[in-house]
Order: structure tokens, then C-alpha cells, then sequence
């Protein structure tokens, strides 16, 4: 995506393939800060911390962490990459492209001369930052013509937390059609939820749409529901951290609210994500494969902002006990359509989709 003019991913590996350069998320809209990162417990630390967060990115970074700790610790034997690799995988423990990014990078591995590792894991992570791309090109293409087909003059789209570019390497998941809509001239306008407790509508949504020049505005959590009965809402758009093999998607916290109000007034839900979101392992009630990550209840009791200094500063805001679920499940029937990187699927029939 391009920022004043220029065209920046998120995550970039150095030509020296000693460091990758991320975007730290925690900071924005206020400050634009890149960061490098060389060492495993520095990747860890990103992705817990959520400098990069988001279910594609964190698997590229995670891809790159392997590589970055075979040089760091000049060891590429089976067992250190067996390590390395449950240590990045539990960092967090819903989004399913995590697990299927790293496992990739250290399946490859196994096939692989030991001296001839370091050089492979960054070739084989950078691969998959590149797909990442190119899939994300081609959902925005597909769910272009899902908005199209609305037939509107102008259409009013309601997206969820942050499934843009910043939650991939490029073009983002649900905010990818968003994109080709406008580049189309489409006279388009987002509503934008905040999503407490980490605000990532407002603080990330809400400046990649300002980047871009899409109209937008930032609405609260909780006024989705009305602004959807009052005729004001044409189809909504978010991502996907995990997809059931039967259909249900697996999403920041208060997706299950909107799809249902949304199935409520007949308005179209679709869920952007690619195919490598779909757990074969998960279906009905059956979450043996994942959890749902709850994290720490004083995200909750506090907010973050710019102060009147200018400096980035957080506020203590409620002395309660809280609980902090960050994801919710979508059942099937409340979703209209899949996008894909390989077209438009019904969600229940995902799994066959998958199997071939
Ligand atoms: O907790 P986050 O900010 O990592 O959650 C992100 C989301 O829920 C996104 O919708 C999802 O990862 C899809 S991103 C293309």
C-alpha cells in the first residue's frame, strides 16, 4: 500500500537476511514507526505485544522468526527447530495461519541439509510473504464483483477490527475489495467499529481508509445494530482468524454480534480469508486444535491515546474484575459467502472446497 506516495508492507526482510523491518501497529494512527527485529524472543515479543497482529501478518513474521533464530543461535538441528517452532506457534493461539505458516517453514526444513537451512527458511518465509500478496490481490478481486453485484449507487459497507493491509504483508483481507471498489471509482463509504478494548477500527481501519482516501466513519461497537436497522448498511465485510471445515469463522470479538444482527435485517455477511484460514481439524464443537485466546483483562480497564504533550499515553479507566475474550465463533448460517483467494464459496461447503 502506498503511504505519502510510497509503497510500503508491512513486514520487509533485509538484504542482508539478518533483520526484518515491521510496522509497529501499537503506536498508530499517531506515529508511523518502523522497527527491526533480529532475534526470536524480539518476534515473539511483536506478536504477543501485537506490534504486529492480524491473522496472515503474524504468520509471516512468524515464518521469518524461524529463520531469524537459526542465525541468531547458529543452530539448525531438527530439535532447535522444533523448539523455536512450538515457541512461535503458542505466542498466541487462535488465529490458525500462525500454526500453518511456521509448520510449513519447518516441515520444508526437515527435507533440507542442515548447512543449507538458514539460507532455505528465509527463501521459503519470504515465499510465503509473497503469496500472502498475491492471495490478498486476488480476494480483492473476487469480492469486487460481490459489491458490484449489490447494484447501488453508492454502497455503505460495515467492516470489524482490522482485516486491511496492516493485518497482512499487502491489501489486507476484507478491506482488499474495499480497496479495488474505490480504485474502480465506486462510490463507496465504510463504517468503521471501533472494536473495544484494542480499538484496532479506530486506530487501524479508520487510518488505512484515511490513507487511501475512502470515505469512512468510525462508529461504536455498539451502534452496528441500529445503524443495520436503519437501512444503513449494505453488506458487511470482515476477516477471518480460523475457518470450521463446516463453516463457521472463527473472529475479533463481536463478529457474532453483527452477523447475527445482520441475518436479522437480510443484509449480506461476507467473511474474507484465504483458503489456508480453514482448519480441517475443526468442525461442530470440536476445538481441539485452538483456543480462544483471553488476554489480559486490563486491555479492558484501560485506553490508550495521544495526550495533550503529543505523547502516546495510556488512562486507567474501570477498577473492576474483567474478562477479555478476543475472539468470538460465527456460526455458518450467519455467513452469506466466503471470499477466497480462489473465488466465492458457500461456507458450508468449505470443507469440500478444501479437500478438493
Ligand atoms: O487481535 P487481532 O487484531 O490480531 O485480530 C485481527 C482480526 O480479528 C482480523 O479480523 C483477522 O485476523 C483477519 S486479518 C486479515
Amino acid at each position: 500500500m502506498k503511504i505519502n506516495k510510497k509503497d510500503i508492507r508491512t513486514i520487509r526482510a533485509s538484504d542482508s537476511k539478518t533483520f526484518v523491518e515491521i510496522i509497529d501497529q501499537t503506536l498508530l494512527p499517531h506515529q508511523l514507526v518502523f522497527k527491526k527485529i533480529s532475534k526470536l524472543d524480539e518476534v515473539i515479543s511483536a506478536i504477543t505485544t501485537m506490534q504486529v497482529r492480524g491473522a496472515p501478518l503474524i504468520g509471516v513474521t512468524a515464518a521469518f522468526g524461524v529463520a531469524l533464530a537459526i542465525r541468531e543461535k547458529a543452530d539448525s538441528s531438527d530439535a532447535f527447530i522444533a523448539e523455536v517452532s512450538k515457541k512461535l506457534i503458542n505466542s498466541r493461539p487462535t488465529a490458525v495461519n500462525l500454526a500453518w505458516a511456521v509448520n510449513r517453514v519447518s516441515n520444508l526444513l526437515h527435507n533440507i541439509n542442515p548447512n543449507d537451512r538458514l539460507e532455505a527458511a528465509w527463501a521459503f518465509a519470504q515465499q510465503i510473504a509473497d503469496d500472502d500478496v498475491n492471495t490478498n490481490k486476488s480476494i480483492g478481486i473476487h469480492g469486487l464483483q460481490l459489491i458490484k453485484k449489490l447494484n447501488l449507487n453508492k454502497v455503505n459497507i460495515m467492516t470489524h477490527c482490522n482485516a486491511g493491509w496492516l493485518a497482512t504483508v499487502d491489501y489486507g483481507t476484507a478491506l482488499s475489495p474495499i480497496f479495488f471498489a474505490s480504485e474502480a471509482g465506486m462510490n463507496i463509504h465504510v463504517w468503521v467499529s471501533e472494536t473495544r478494548p484494542r480499538n484496532q477500527g479506530t486506530n487501524l481501519t479508520a487510518w488505512e481508509l484515511e490513507q487511501a482516501k475512502i470515505p469512512h466513519t468510525i462508529i461504536a461497537d455498539n451502534a452496528a445494530g441500529f445503524l443495520m436497522q436503519q437501512g444503513q448498511v449494505d453488506c458487511i465485510l470482515v476477516g477471518a482468524d480460523r475457518i470450521g471445515i463446516d463453516g463457521q469463522v472463527v473472529n475479533k470479538i463481536g463478529t457474532y454480534l453483527k452477523a447475527v444482527a445482520a441475518h436479522e435485517h437480510q443484509i449480506p455477511f461476507y467473511v474474507a480469508a484465504p483458503l489456508s484460514t480453514v482448519d480441517v481439524n475443526f468442525m461442530g464443537n470440536q476445538k481441539k486444535s485452538f483456543e480462544i485466546e483471553h488476554r489480559d483483562p486490563e486491555e479492558l480497564l484501560t485506553i490508550s491515546g495521544i495526550n495533550k504533550k503529543g505523547d502516546i499515553d495510556t488512562l486507567k479507566i474501570g477498577r473492576s474484575a474483567a474478562l477479555n475474550p478476543a475472539f468470538d465463533i460465527t456460526p455458518s448460517k450467519y455467513v452469506t459467502s466466503v471470499i477466497s483467494e480462489e473465488g466465492i464459496i458457500d461456507p458450508e461447503n468449505i470443507g469440500r472446497h478444501i479437500n478438493g
